[in-house]
């Protein structure tokens, strides 16, 4: 795993959004593996910036999403899709049929997450998958306890990760209470992952998924038995590795 210790967000914002940008340089039609949350924030606003400045393309760039709520309409302002259209998607030359995010309106949850398993593999596989680590260690939506072996299914949300999204939505019983999400599987198929975390809040977890045991109760710790993973965070998040 090679790790990359930054002084602050901005900073790590920035070098993610250079491992991004060096892959979609080298391989102009791959396959990005995408995650919404606060932490790639900035380093999809660092990509736009960049595209702005014309360093970079993203007209065969196709990009997979790794959840979305059950429940919210693309156009909800705290679904993914709507999250991605508007700090990436609606900034670069993205063809908008390239762009999957699964469908949180689906009448059946269960067709839509095997349509995106075909999708994902109909795609040849994710070259580059981004991930943010949740503060009970969910990559995705896969909550503690998650069996490894599943591609993208349909999960109730833990108690924390509702609370955790709160803060997002008017009131805690507006937050959806099931997702759909890539699988821990679809996820460690990725041919590389790239992990970003920003703050104190998350050094604890980061610390028990990179350095403890390898365990279902810590969902990001089984990226420990993948072999091409980034890890880029600020000094904070990584302070107690
Ligand atoms: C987002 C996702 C989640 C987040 C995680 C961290 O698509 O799948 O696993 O990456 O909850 O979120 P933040 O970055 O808000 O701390």
């Amino acid at each position: 795993m090679k790790i990359y210790v930054t002084e602050n967000y901005q900073a790590m914002s920035r070098k993610a959004a250079n491992i991004v940008s060096a892959h979609v340089i080298l391989y102009p039609s791959c396959v990005l593996g995408l995650a919404t949350g606060s932490t790639p924030v900035g380093m999809y606003r660092q990509l736009v910036a960049w595209y702005q400045k014309d360093d970079l393309d993203f007209s065969q760039v196709k990009t997979i999403n790794l959840d979305e709520y059950v429940g919210l309409a693309p156009t909800h302002d705290q679904s993914y899709r709507y999250f991605m259209q508007t700090n990436l998607f609606d900034h670069i030359n993205i063809v908008p049929a390239n762009t999957y995010v699964p469908d949180g309106l689906a009448p059946d949850p269960e067709e839509a997450c095997r349509r995106y398993n075909d999708i994902i593999h109909s795609l040849g596989g994710i070259d580059m998958q981004v991930l943010g680590i949740g503060h009970n260690g969910h990559i995705g939506f896969n909550e503690p306890g998650e069996a490894y072996e599943l591609e993208t299914h349909v999960v109730d949300l833990a108690e924390s990760t509702i609370d955790a999204n709160s803060r997002f939505f008017a009131r805690r019983e507006d937050v959806p209470r099931q997702a759909l999400t890539m699988g821990i599987k679809s996820i460690m198929q990725a041919r590389r992952i790239l992990v970003v975390v920003s703050g104190e809040g998350k050094a604890g977890i980061v610390r028990a998924a990179f350095a403890g045991p390898v365990t279902p109760q810590v969902p990001a710790s089984i990226l420990q038995l993948h072999p091409d993973v980034t890890l880029v965070g600020d000094r904070a998040a990584l302070s107690k590795l």
